[in-house]
């Protein structure tokens, strides 16, 4: 039931009328809260002074110190607290006050234990995904990330400290990844970190440029060397003197570029187009690809000397489905970028206005849920997109919902929560034991089907016939 609060939540219950008093606390203990009474404010204040409770629940009309009076003290002592305020019939003016002095919501009398039950309910989900965006957005700021690349996961925190070590040295570095994983972020983030980063750093995507232009806008090339040749023009290498040479997408050189380019990384020195003055220069390269290399060298297609020239130190940035636990941070990230939330000292808070100002956009925990199932072929440039259009979607909600989402993630089916497993100290039959989960989940796929074996299948991801074959495996 409160499955989704980690602790059992602590609550402090005011009241002068002992017999609603008594029957509420009853029943939300038997709802799994920890529940402490209290029969006027100014016992509800001794209390607190004591305790940090996660929920007060307060009658507002109590003789003695007032309900809203005791929110305000309780709000001030835990800003982190939710309080619910309890109003008498038809004291909405009342409700509206003890909400401008912080309590989350009310409930009016009389009401049924049930919507006291769902307005808590509301509000602790409300609380716990304010802490964990304040959480996920600290961790943003702190060690979570390298030079503009986030990650959290053990493969993105080993690159982290690959990256610091290499990117000292002017080896050159080749970046491999699928696309949008995040290469050419790596390859800013190494310039950065070097200690050339007062010089240039100069991307080249040479798939995006002709073959035959693709010379001239390396090495440069002299007035009249080729047709549209009018002045003498600087190549990408010497402008990145000192610095960074970016080259993107250097598997779809020509074998006669590939020649060129072994020799500028051997010798350090090349000629303009339609020259023959020799020019040295001091560059540091970092290519990046997202074809293997390794099999274009086997097949023919890459050079192999150049090859090895470019994969000094290889950098590999493993794909998004292989590091779901980045996939909140990076959310987090793509949510400030393109819905920012109102700054803390807008003109609006300090005119003292309602507190009007649009809360900050967050996730439901089923569209998370879904963001972490889905297997993201186009990666983190694909969550980015994912997200922007999300935000769009969800104007003027506090959350990004399911349906905000593209169909292909709404679609996909939510990750099945893996049970905690202990293996006990007398061993265990794994077969066995793996054979019960496998049953147990065909039963639940066929039920939540109606039996449809086609689409059982599709929501364990088995074909129809490994699906039939299990049955009948599992019926002997
Ligand atoms: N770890 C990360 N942290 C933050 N942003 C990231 C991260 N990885 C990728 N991005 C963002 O995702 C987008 C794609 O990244 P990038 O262009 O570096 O990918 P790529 O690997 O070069 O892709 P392609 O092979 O298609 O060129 C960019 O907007 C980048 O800022
Ligand atoms: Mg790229």
């Amino acid at each position: 039931m409160l499955s989704d609060v980690a602790e059992v939540p602590h609550l402090l219950f005011v009241d002068d009328e002992p017999a609603l008093r008594a029957v509420m606390a009853q029943r939300l203990a038997e709802r799994g809260f920890e529940v402490v009474e209290a029969d006027s404010g100014e016992r509800a204040l001794q209390l607190l002074d004591q305790f940090a409770f996660d929920v007060i629940v307060t009658d507002l009309r109590m003789p003695g110190l007032d309900g809203s009076r005791v929110i305000e003290a309780a709000r001030e002592r835990y800003p982190g607290i939710v309080a619910i305020v309890i109003t008498g019939y038809g004291t909405v003016k009342d409700a509206v006050d003890a909400i401008k002095r912080g309590a989350s919501d009310f409930v009016a009398k009389p009401f049924q234990f049930d919507e006291l039950l769902h307005v808590l309910q509301k509000a602790l989900e409300q609380r716990r995904l304010r802490s964990e965006n304040a959480y996920l957005r600290s961790q943003l700021e702190e060690r979570y990330q390298f030079g503009g690349i986030l990650g959290r996961s053990r493969p993105m925190q080993t690159l982290f400290q690959l990256l610091e070590t290499v990117a000292a040295a002017s080896s050159t570095i080749l970046v491999t990844g699928e696309t949008g994983t995040g290469k050419e972020v790596v390859a800013r983030a190494i310039h950065q970190h070097s200690p050339r980063h007062m010089h240039r750093f100069i991307a080249v995507n040479c798939s995006a440029i002709p073959e035959t232009l693709l010379e001239a806008e390396l090495f440069g090339h002299v007035r009249g060397a080729f047709t549209g040749a009018v002045g003498t023009r600087q190549g990408r290498f010497e402008q990145a003197h000192r610095g960074t040479l970016f080259l993107d997408e250097v598997g779809t050189m020509s074998a006669a570029l590939q020649m060129k380019l072994l020799r500028v990384l051997q010798e350090r020195e090349f000629e303009r187009v339609g020259e023959s003055h020799t020019t040295k220069v001091d560059v540091r390269v970092v290519a990046a690809t997202n074809s293997d290399l390794r099999r274009m060298v086997d097949d023919g297609q890459f050079r192999e000397d150049l090859y090895y020239r470019l994969n000094v130190i290889p950098v590999h940035i493993p794909p998004l489905r292989e590091r779901k636990e980045d996939i909140p941070l990076l959310v987090q990230h793509f949510l400030d970028k393109f819905a920012p939330g109102p700054p803390p000292d807008s003109a609006a808070a300090k005119a003292g206005a309602a507190p009007a100002a649009r809360p900050s956009l967050t996730v439901s925990q089923e569209a998370m849920r879904r963001l972490m199932a889905y297997h993201w072929p186009g990666n983190v440039r694909q969550l980015e997109n994912a997200i922007e259009r999300a935000v769009a979607f969800s104007a003027g909600r506090s959350h990004i919902d399911v349906v905000d989402l593209p169909a292909e993630v709404q679609l996909v089916p939510e990750a099945v929560v893996p049970a905690s497993v202990t293996l006990p100290e007398e061993g265990m039959d794994l077969g066995a034991y793996m054979g019960n989960i496998e049953r147990e989940l065909i039963q639940l796929s066929l039920e939540r089907t109606g039996g449809n074996k086609g689409q059982a299948a599709r929501l364990l991801n088995l074909n129809r016939t490994t699906l039939v074959e299990k049955l009948k495996r599992l019926a002997r």
